[in-house]
């Protein structure tokens, strides 16, 4: 029996006719879904004429009919639960970079019993891997920067899982707050590959550089030098002290690497006893009482009591220049201000910058920033991520849909533009609506979403992915957000109106539910997932997400890794990799005990992949990637084919 959640084929606005109007497939989806009925306000003149630019054909989803995708020429490898990282047959992975190596020519090396002190640790690489760019050198493939984000350190209740070794449990001292807060933020790494094929850190590099939790960093944008981003060691509200929490990342195409602030609430905890929270550090998920990290215990502009605005210094998006070592990372304001996940960086027609982004939060939101000015290729392109519109996903709540499909809306995050906010008085000026953009954004009725992680562009049509990692909490249903208590996730895709990025209108559809049909054999129960997962790909919770330069959409889990119940025959977190027009999914590596497999980059010919492995044995039983009893640490993995092929052939 076919699914009811099968998405036909025949409904696809993606099953364009050569001569079908982008227009007349809005007017075919929007009267089969009663979209107008819906009240989301759309007009047909807010759809731009014309046909779909280069938007590939439809055909049949190759996943449920067994037809073998061209795009993907590795053979599919079987889910595992052993502590080693395994990727396709002909391919080979090869650990780099651990956590705690050596960075710089004076650094030291680092002390496997995990008792390097903070100055050492400064000197070397973090922890916790997690999104990556690699810039080559003047276009060359052996040559490059690797930029990684170090997201955080494995802690819980004050114990850190590894980063003082077995010493775990020896009280929080300066020195070891000082060493965790150096073993976050970012690394800029000068990579080169020799004869035989290995890579390795030039530590003579100027271009080696350690960001911190104590970095310099600026405030730029609207938002800068506002009442609520002074302090009392920064009364000008512009300079702040480091980035913490980058979990994904973007890159532009002037060169520079986009760090996104994450889970900085975690971070803001407080000694004084009192619960001083006010309504947008509650929105926030500032927490009562003291944090797992315990810094605020030792500086005080951890403790929201003693700093009630530090806080709102974090949860940006910051660029980063990796080839110039002075330059200071800017907190690009005007991107909003809210649990990033990543930033997939795109052009409209018109050349204006787009930066689309996800805010992880269970049903929190999806966001685009749209550039004031335009990029040009050799000019200045420096404060083109200052002044923009800032928007915000509204879907079509079309709760009766069979297929998963609908139209959508950006809706404006502006101040003076935007009349329901224009009303709002929680909101003095355009500053606030950016320093509390959940709240803007959930006055503007925005599509509360299943955990928005990473966003990718395709390279060619412009269709943007997104992964919906899972929402264990949700109760009420909507079209794209299907499943209540959703524990497996699902990849959501969209196309502006007319093909252009600039659009404030766009239509939609599920590209995958993930799905266990081990554990959920019937094809009638959604937790099955959607008729392009079967028993081969089962996985759980994707997360990192990015289209290589043919259009392969590689796809990392962040899930659970029981390998029993609901996750039964899902193992270890993984890496698969899809074909946008067959929806075939394919896996093609497994990652040792309790990792998450995150962050995704290449080199510019496609033959060298780095994907990292963030906290291997987070739960205390992994030793990779040095084996024996060695403490485990994240890394990333280095992919070459055997043969020397692009990645994914
Ligand atoms: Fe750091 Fe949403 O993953
Ligand atoms: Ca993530
Ligand atoms: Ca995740
Ligand atoms: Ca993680």
């Amino acid at each position: 029996m076919q699914s009811p959640f099968h998405i036909d084929t025949e409904d696809l606005p993606t099953n364009l006719s050569g001569n079908e109007t982008f227009n007349a497939v809005v007017e075919r989806v929007r009267s089969r879904r009663g979209f107008l009925k819906a009240g989301a306000g759309l007009t047909a003149a807010m759809f731009l004429a014309g046909p779909l630019k280069a938007f590939a054909r439809q055909p049949d989803a190759a996943g449920v009919t067994g037809q073998r995708s061209g795009l993907l020429g590795f053979e599919a490898v079987p889910v595992s639960t052993s502590d080693t990282v395994i990727v396709a047959p002909g391919y080979t992975a090869t650990p780099f970079a651990p956590w705690g190596t050596p960075l710089f020519a004076d650094a030291t090396n680092w002390k496997a019993d995990g008792s390097d002190d903070a100055k050492a640790q400064l000197r070397q690489v973090g922890d916790n891997h997690d999104g990556m760019h690699f810039f080559a050198m003047n276009g060359r493939n052996d040559e490059g920067l690797l930029v990684i984000n170090h997201e955080y350190t494995t802690v819980s209740k004050g114990v850190y899982a590894w980063l003082f070794g077995t010493d775990r449990n020896a009280p929080l001292t300066a020195d070891r707050v000082d060493k965790a807060m150096n073993a976050h933020g970012v690394s800029v790494m000068h990579i080169a590959r020799d004869a035989s094929g290995k890579w390795a850190i030039n530590t003579g590099s100027r271009y080696n550089r350690r960001l911190t939790a104590s970095t310099p960093m600026q405030l730029t944008g609207p938002a800068a030098a506002h009442e609520l981003l002074k302090t009392h060691d920064d009364p000008t509200g512009m300079h702040v002290l480091g980035t913490f929490n980058n979990c994904g990342n973007g890159w532009t195409p002037w060169n520079t690497y986009l760090a996104c602030e994450e889970n900085f609430n975690t971070y803001f905890g407080t000694t004084s006893g009192a619960d001083t929270r006010n309504a947008a550090q509650k929105r926030y998920g500032l927490a009562p009482g003291s944090t797992d990290y315990g810094w605020e215990a030792f500086n005080d502009r951890f403790d929201y009591a003693k700093e009630p605005n530090e806080a709102n210094r974090f949860g940006w998006i910051v660029e980063i220049d990796p080839f110039n070592p002075d330059a200071v990372p800017q907190k690009r304001t005007a991107l909003g201000r809210f649990k990033h996940e990543n930033a997939a960086f795109t052009l409209t027609a018109s050349g204006r910058a787009v930066v689309y982004m996800g805010d992880d939060q269970r049903n929190d939101y999806l966001y685009k920033f749209v550039s004031d000015g335009v990029y040009t290729p050799d000019g200045d392109n420096s404060g083109l991520l200052d002044q923009g519109k800032l928007y915000v996903a509204r879907f079509s709540d079309d709760a009766n849909t069979d297929n998963f499909m609908g139209l959508g809306e950006w809706l404006l995050l502006d101040k003076e533009n935007n009349p329901e906010l224009a009303a709002d008085t929680r909101f003095a000026s355009q500053a606030e609506v950016l320093i509390n953009t959940r709240l803007a954004a959930d006055a503007v009725g925005a599509t509360k979403m299943d955990r928005p992680e990473w966003v990718s562009v395709h390279p060619a049509t412009g269709e943007v992915y997104v992964t919906l990692t899972n929402n264990d909490k949700r109760t009420e249903t909507d079209s794209v957000n299907p499943r209540a208590q959703n524990i497996y996730g699902q990849i959501v895709r969209w196309r502006e109106s007319g093909g252009d990025a600039a659009a404030t209108a766009f239509e939609w559809d599920i590209f995958v539910l993930a799905g266990n049909p081990i554990k959920h054999a019937d094809r009638s129960d959604l937790r099955s997932g959607s008729a392009n997962i079967t028993a081969d790909n089962t996985f759980n919770s994707p997360d990192g997400l990015a289209f290589d330069q043919a259009g392969r959409l590689w796809i990392q889990t962040d899930g659970k890794y029981s390998n029993t119940g609901n996750y039964e025959g899902q193992g270890n977190n993984q890496m698969l990799c899809a074909d946008p027009v067959s929806k075939e999914i394919r896996r093609f590596l497994t990652g040792p005990k309790e990792c998450e497999v995150t962050g995704i980059a290449f080199t510019p010919d496609s033959r060298t992949m780095f994907v990292n492995i963030q906290h291997p044995g987070e739960d205390g039983n992994s030793n990779w990637p040095d084996g024996g009893s060695a403490l485990p640490r994240s890394a990333t993995v280095i992919i070459t084919k055997d043969d020397g092929g692009v990645i994914g052939t």
